[in-house]
């Protein structure tokens, strides 16, 4: 029984990558305001609002971006044994960062997302202390993996929406 739901789940992961490039490279079979692919093919998108003024949600999606950058540069810098690179990209991302969100925005932001924010920012602060002491590669690439665990499950349940 479980297994056979594992199959079923497998094919429709599947059908669900290969309807992707199909569509895009024949969008003449997918014309017309009945027949949106994203909306026919995608289920519908359940993650809470978080509803921001245009430039809060600025804000916080360019502080996304910055977790991209240090933890591209945090691996980068551990194949390298390059630490100094690894601490500065993570004290970047660490809790200095985490002080600087505003008031009035922490304020919109709910409980539950409030928790794995932090946890975020303490796993960065962590892996600069890490790289500006003992330098264990396994260690590091560790933190970054579990940290990276809050920057799904937050993915997985809220989205930002702007208002004035
Ligand atoms: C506490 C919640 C939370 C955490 C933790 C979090 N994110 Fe996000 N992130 C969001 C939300 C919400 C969005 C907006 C999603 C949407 O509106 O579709 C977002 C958007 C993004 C974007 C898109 C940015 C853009 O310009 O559109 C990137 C990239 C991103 N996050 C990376 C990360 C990475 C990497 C981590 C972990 C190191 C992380 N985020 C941790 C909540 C979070």
């Amino acid at each position: 029984m479980a297994c056979l739901f594992k199959k079923r789940f497998l094919v429709m992961g599947l059908s669900a990558m290969l309807a992707l490039p199909l569509q895009a490279e024949e969008p003449s079979q997918n014309q017309g305001p009945d027949r949106n692919s994203a909306q026919a093919h995608s289920p519908a998108d359940s993650r809470e609002i978080i509803w921001l003024s245009p430039s809060e949600r600025a804000t916080v999606l360019a502080e996304m971006r910055q977790f991209v950058v240090a933890s591209q540069a945090i691996l980068q810098g551990v194949l390298d044994e390059n630490w100094q690179t690894v601490e500065d990209a993570a004290r970047e991302v660490g809790v200095r960062q985490m002080r600087q969100t505003p008031p009035g925005l922490r304020d919109k932001l709910p409980e539950g997302f409030m928790r794995l924010g932090p946890k975020v920012h303490r796993g960065f602060e962590n892996i600069a202390d890490e790289a500006s002491g003992l330098a264990d590669k396994t260690v590091v690439l560790q933190k970054l993996a579990d940290l990276q665990q809050h920057c799904i499950s937050c993915h997985a349940s809220w989205q930002f929406k702007a208002r004035p």
